[in-house]
């Protein structure tokens, strides 16, 4: 038996993750609003360090596994702030949190839940993205609502995709024997899909979204795989973002990557794509 800690278990993605990882044996912790055996906001710096105390706690002070899906989707009128404190925030400071948990465990393990927004929507508010990875919550916040929850999401998962990228190969993650990965889901049926339709301003975007196999993604599909990467045999997955969307990435994005490594420096100075 090994325990595993879920955020946003009371609905869509995280319940069908939480549903599947107990199914499997697991013991498993759910972190929500309310609905789940811990109930704390991850909007907030309280609730991010409740949650963290009453996860460790329950987990006797190990952690096997944990699955970051709490989160808020766009719409014309929530404030773009609240993407960020929940999206970002409460996800990074959340896998820091547990993190020494993680490291008590044989096999600590950690998936966060991003989005093929990230890469497949125009217009993302990369100032949100910068101030998040530099770890200025005001600054994010503040560049989020001017820029709007629309142009927000993406931006906080473009930075959740970063986030990870930069630190599972760091010596906190693969360094101390810990694996850390993304999925970036497409359009998946959940609540937070329908408030999206129901929005008259996004409502005939989210409709017009390409998706070559024809339908959204169900939650299970998603929680397969948080399986698998949580899983010995997921081992020797680290700092991957795994895009499960029937096919629209690959479909908008076709040969953007993988691209090619360049010796040459960019502007930045470091080496990297052309
Ligand atoms: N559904 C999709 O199409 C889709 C696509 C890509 C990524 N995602 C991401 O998947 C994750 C799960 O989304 P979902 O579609 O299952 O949505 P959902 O609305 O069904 O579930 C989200 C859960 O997060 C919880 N949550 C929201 N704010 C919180 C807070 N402040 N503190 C604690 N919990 C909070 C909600 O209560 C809810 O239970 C999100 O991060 C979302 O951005 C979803």
């Amino acid at each position: 038996m090994t325990t595993v800690a879920v955020t946003g278990a009371a609905s869509g993605i995280g319940a069908a993750c939480a549903e599947r990882l107990a199914a499997g044996g697991h013991d498993v912790i759910g972190v929500d609003l309310a609905g789940s055996d811990v109930e704390a906001d991850l909007g907030t710096t309280e609730g991010r360090a409740a949650a963290v105390r009453a996860v460790i706690e329950r987990g006797g002070g190990v952690l096997d596994g944990l699955v970051t899906c709490a989160g808020l989707g766009p719409t014309s009128t929530r404030p773009g702030s609240s993407l960020v404190s929940v999206n970002y925030f409460g996800t990074v400071v959340v896998l820091e949190g547990l993190r020494p948990a993680l490291a008590r465990s044989a096999s600590g393990s950690a998936v966060a839940i991003g989005s093929n927004s990230a890469t497949i929507q125009p217009g993302v508010a990369l100032g949100v993205t910068q101030a998040c990875l530099a770890d200025e919550e005001l600054t994010a916040r503040r560049l989020a609502d001017e820029a709007g929850a629309v142009a927000t999401y993406p931006a906080t998962k473009l930075a959740i995709a970063h986030y990870v990228r930069s630190r599972a190969t760091g010596a906190d993650w693969a360094g101390a024997g810990l694996r850390l990965n993304a999925i970036a889901p497409g359009m998946v049926a959940t609540p937070l899909v329908d408030e999206g339709r129901a929005d008259p301003e996004l409502g005939p975007l989210l409709d017009a979204l390409p998706i070559p196999l024809g339908r959204p993604g169900q939650p299970v599909e998603i929680a397969a795989l948080v399986a698998l990467l949580l899983s010995g045999e997921g081992g020797f997955f680290c700092g991957s973002v795994l895009y499960v969307d029937g096919g629209t990435d690959a479909l908008l994005r076709t040969t953007d990557w993988p691209a090619p490594f360049v010796l040459a420096p960019r502007s930045g100075g470091r080496p990297g794509t052309a």
